[in-house]
C-alpha cells in the first residue's frame, strides 16, 4: 500500500490496539499504547509526514535518553475501537525535541488532538525502561482489564502479595513474568503522582497495576507487551472465579512454592525469591 499504513510498524501497532478492543480492555477512550520507533522506521514513515509539524509542546518532565526519538501514540480522549477505521485521526507520530522535554506532532491526529493524557507517565517510563533494558523495550501499553482491577478491591495493595496470588494462578505464568508485577495504590489518572511512581516500580518489573484503574506494561515488542497484558489479566480471572468459588477462603490446593521453584528450573528463568519470602500462601486468604 502507497501510505503509511502500508508500513509494518503502523500495521502491527494498529492490530494491537485492534487486539485489545477484542479482550474488552478498552471502553470508550479507556487505555493508550505508545511505541517508540526505531530509526529505520521513521525514515519508513517521514516521507507521509506533515509539510508543516505542529509547534512543540512542554512535556512538564524531561529524558536525557529520549532526546530526538520518535513516538506512536493513541490520541487523548480517542477510542481505540476507532484506531482500525480511523487511525489518521486517533493515533499519532510525535518527535521529542533535543532538549528530551518537549514533543511536536508530525503525523496523524488530522481532526485536531493531542498525545494521550498519559504521556508523560509513558515518556517517564520509557526513560527507565530504555535504561535498565538497554534499549530493548520499547512498547509501554495501559489497558483498563477487568479482572486486574476487580482483584485490586480484594486483595492487600503489595506487589509481592499481588505477585503470588498471579503466578499461583495458572502454571506458566511465572514463566512469563518471573521477576513479579508491581502495585501503585489508587492515583489520579494522567498525573505527576502516578508517573513518579510507577517509574519507582519500572525499575525492577515490567508491569504494574494501578488500583481501581488497570494495567501498566512494558516491553521490547508489539507481541511481547501485549501477551504480558493477557497472561497477567487472565491470571486476574482465574484468581477472581476461584476467590469468588471458594468466598475469599483458601482453596482445597495451590501450586505450592517449591511448584512454582521447579516451573523456574524447567523453564530456565529465576523467580525473585523476595517475593516467595514475603508472605505464606495461608496469609494470602482472610
Ligand atoms: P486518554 O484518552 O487520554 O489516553 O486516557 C485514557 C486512559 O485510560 C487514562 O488512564
Ligand atoms: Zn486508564
Amino acid at each position: 500500500m502507497n501510505n503509511i499504513f502500508g508500513v509494518k510498524v503502523m500495521e502491527d501497532y494498529i492490530r494491537m490496539c485492534h487486539d485489545g478492543v477484542r479482550q474488552g480492555w478498552h471502553e470508550r477512550n479507556g487505555g493508550n499504547l505508545t511505541y517508540r520507533m526505531k530509526e529505520e522506521e521513521v525514515a519508513e514513515c517521514r516521507p507521509y509526514f506533515r509539510a508543516t509539524p505542529g509547534s512543540w509542546v512542554k512535556l512538564g518532565v524531561e529524558a536525557d535518553n529520549l532526546k530526538g526519538e520518535h513516538f506512536i501514540s493513541t490520541g487523548s480522549g480517542k477510542f481505540l475501537q476507532n484506531v482500525g477505521l480511523e487511525p489518521q485521526n486517533s493515533i499519532c507520530i510525535v518527535e521529542i525535541n533535543e532538549e528530551g522535554d518537549s514533543y511536536r506532532i508530525v503525523w496523524g491526529l488530522e481532526n485536531g488532538g493531542r498525545p494521550t493524557s498519559e504521556f508523560p507517565t509513558h515518556f517517564m517510563n520509557h526513560s527507565v525502561r530504555k535504561r535498565v533494558t538497554g534499549g530493548e523495550n520499547r512498547v509501554i501499553y495501559h489497558a483498563h482489564t477487568p479482572y486486574v482491577i476487580a482483584l485490586t478491591y480484594v486483595l492487600p495493595l503489595q506487589s509481592e502479595v499481588f505477585t503470588r496470588m498471579l503466578w499461583k494462578s495458572a502454571t506458566e505464568c511465572c514463566v512469563v513474568f518471573p521477576g513479579g508485577v508491581g502495585v501503585v495504590p489508587w492515583m489520579v489518572p494522567g498525573g505527576p503522582e502516578i508517573a513518579k511512581a510507577t517509574c519507582v516500580l519500572m525499575e525492577k518489573y515490567d508491569a504494574a497495576i494501578w488500583a481501581f484503574h488497570g494495567l501498566f506494561v512494558s516491553g521490547p515488542d508489539f507481541d511481547t507487551a501485549f501477551g504480558l497484558m493477557h497472561t497477567i489479566e487472565k491470571a486476574a480471572q482465574i484468581a477472581s472465579i476461584a476467590l469468588a468459588a471458594t468466598g475469599g477462603k483458601p482453596p482445597r490446593q495451590v501450586i505450592t512454592d517449591d511448584n512454582l521453584r521447579a516451573i523456574g528450573r524447567e523453564f530456565g528463568v529465576t523467580l525473585n525469591e523476595e517475593i516467595l519470602s514475603f508472605v505464606s500462601d495461608d496469609e494470602l486468604y482472610c
